[in-house]
């Protein structure tokens, strides 16, 4: 009988994802009550096998990647592949794949959740009333509107058309800056006008950050880039923390620079800066935006057909080319 292929899962995610995975192939989990394999754990383990399944915070490096002598194909569980070194795959021959297809919608609800929070000042008011540490009158919590506000959107990919979608729903217009401009189709869709990044800062009351974090976009917004930015406007970042100079962020929100940031990632790894967490125009949660019951299946059954298309024929979401 033919030997079965071994996949290795880092993190010990629902099962139910992985039902065909675990049906066809030889797949190991963390044991019961672990969260994840550690980094040292993995490496030790990955000369065994065939497949690597990482999460976005797990780092896929060289070492790892030598150590992997049986590793055909990392698949990583998200559509941000910062955590991997892809060239270092690309020259050993390991394709690496992602999921862009579950993480687009609910990726979107949260940068438009984060908008409507900061905006409207929803999270810091709830505060307030719970401690008692509010003032009832017709202006003492004013906040912004949406509609017929400018949108700004940063990176036009998938996740940025969807949140299009959402901001034209809500009666904003949208303005976008992308490494190429999209075809005239998309833009006609979402009444969406092409800009530099220096002029959609000036114009936007909401900038949304939707870009994967390279070398490039490393430090996208910084000092230069929020000074230009309108000091009612909002800065909203659901994609990889790096791409905001926090230090520079954490300035303009303390010099009313700007008006507030809705923040789903950072750039000093899992938690905020110190300073950030005692802004009131700041809104931040724990890196959440693909966190829902139904995603969280969606994307280990993406991670599964990865695998199983690579080594079966089918489609993959492949990340980087390899001969
Ligand atoms: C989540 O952060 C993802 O990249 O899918």
């Amino acid at each position: 009988m033919k030997k079965k292929k071994k996949v290795l899962v880092t993190y010990n995610m629902f099962r139910s994802g992985y039902a065909e995975l675990i049906e066809k192939y030889d797949v190991t989990f963390p044991p019961e009550g672990v969260e994840s394999f550690t980094y040292d754990e993995v490496l030790r383990m990955i000369p065994e096998y065939d497949a690597l399944q990482s999460m976005f915070n797990f780092p896929v490096d060289r070492r790892l990647m030598d150590a992997g002598i049986n590793l055909k194909i990392i698949s990583n569980y998200a559509v941000g592949y910062d955590n991997v070194d892809i060239s270092y795959a690309t020259q050993k021959g390991i394709q690496v794949t992602n999921t862009p297809d579950p993480v687009t919608e609910p990726t979107a609800d949260q940068a438009m959740g984060l908008l409507l929070a900061v905006s409207r000042r929803i999270s810091e008011l709830d505060r307030r009333l719970r401690f008692g540490a509010v003032k009832v009158g017709l202006l003492d919590n004013l906040g912004h509107s949406l509609y017929g506000s400018t949108i700004g959107i940063i990176g036009m990919g998938r996740i940025g058309q969807a949140l299009a979608r959402r901001a034209v729903a809500a009666g904003m217009k949208v303005v976008y800056y992308n490494r190429h401009q999209v075809t005239r189709e998309v833009e006609e869709k979402y009444g969406a006008k092409y800009l530099s990044l220096d002029e959609l800062l000036c114009i936007s009351d909401v900038v949304s950050i939707n870009a994967p974090h390279t070398s490039e976009t490393h430090h996208l917004i910084g000092e230069r880039e929020l000074s230009m930015m309108k000091s009612s406007s909002i800065l909203i970042n659901t994609a990889r923390g790096p791409l905001v100079d926090e230090k520079a962020l954490v300035e303009a929100l303390r010099e009313r620079k700007i008006w507030g940031a809705g923040l789903d990632v950072f750039e000093f790894g899992d938690y905020p800066s110190e300073e950030l967490l005692k802004m009131d125009n700041v809104v931040l949660n724990p890196h959440t935006g693909t966190q829902t019951f139904e995603v969280r299946n969606e994307m280990a059954a993406y991670v599964s057909k990865n695998i199983i298309h690579f080594f079966e024929g089918g489609p993959v979401a492949k990340v980087n080319r390899i001969d």
